[in-house]
């Protein structure tokens, strides 16, 4: 049987990745992962808004967007409160007329404890920032693209924790990066309908303030490296691939998905 399905033009396909005329939020954009994304969306042709909670740390994401031709505006913005993330949401189509991708990487490990004395106050916190967080951010993008009517992208972000526990004290973090990934799957076959593309990113590790503590420590460095094929911890520009291949005509077809940019950490 021949698909007669419409197919793109050779110019549309080249394009596949392209995010011109797109409007990207990046939350955590004051961090590590938030900037490398928010500059990489900004690449492919994305103005952003760079949403944090300390608003001071997102000067150099601001003048990275700007100098490449896009549009780029700051806020502080607290994650886990439903005003802070609903003003800020009002604020983008202030500013922007419309949002289509959001990309919720704010985040925090917290202390690492042992679960048999663990501070229910830091797991809570933890929590609040990863899972309630992402929740808050999913929902005023969803409402928009709804509102829109065409649609929309959401990537969050979860970890090779969000698979599978690790002896070091991971009950807080694990548990909340399990529970943005079920909570990914779940957007996606809600929104499917509204062809609202949900999907994660899930790394395993790179060097960053949230990383430190396990970087001061040999042991656990060695111990991270043996559990990852390639050999390495990942550089931010691995990530920029999936960023906008979830954010980009490329993955239309594709939601629910926990994409491992990993090294093969959950490979074996
Ligand atoms: N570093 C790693 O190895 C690793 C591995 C797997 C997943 N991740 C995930 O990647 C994401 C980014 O982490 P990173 O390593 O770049 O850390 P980072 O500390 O450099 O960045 C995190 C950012 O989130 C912001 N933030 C924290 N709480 C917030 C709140 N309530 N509201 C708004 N912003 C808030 C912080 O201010 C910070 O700028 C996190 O979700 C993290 O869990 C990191």
């Amino acid at each position: 049987m021949v698909d007669d399905t419409p197919r793109k033009t050779v110019e549309e396909l080249r394009n596949i990745f392209s995010l011109e005329g797109k409007v990207a939020v990046v939350t955590g954009a004051g961090g590590t992962l938030g900037h490398a994304i928010a500059k990489g969306l900004a690449v492919f042709g994305a103005d952003v808004a760079c949403w944090d909670i300390k608003p001071e740390f997102q000067e150099d994401v601001v003048a990275d967007i700007k100098a490449l031709g896009r549009k780029a505006t700051a806020s502080g913005v607290d994650v886990t409160s439903d005003e802070s993330v609903k003003g800020a949401m009002e604020q983008v189509i202030a500013d922007f007329g419309k949002v289509n991708i959001m990309v919720t990487v704010a985040g925090s490990a917290g202390n690492r404890q042992p679960a048999e004395t663990f501070d229910i106050n830091e797991w809570q916190k933890v929590m609040n920032i990863n899972v309630r967080g992402t929740m808050l951010c999913a929902k005023y993008a969803g409402a928009e693209y709804i509102k829109q009517g065409d649609g929309g992208k959401l990537i969050t972000i979860g970890s090779v924790r969000g698979f599978l526990g690790h002896p070091g004290g991971y009950a807080a973090y694990g548990t909340s990066k399990g529970a943005v990934h079920l909570l990914t799957k779940q957007l996606a076959t809600e929104w499917a309908k509204y062809k609202i593309n949900c999907n994660a990113i899930a790394p395993s590790i790179f060097w960053t303030p949230l990383t430190q503590q396990i970087k001061n420590d040999p042991e656990m460095v060695k111990i991270f490296m043996q559990r990852i094929p390639i050999g390495r911890a990942a550089e931010l520009d691995d990530f920029i691939g999936a960023a906008v291949y979830l954010s980009s005509p490329a993955s239309d077809y594709v939601t629910g998905v926990i994409l491992s940019v990993d090294g093969g950490a959950v490979a074996g």
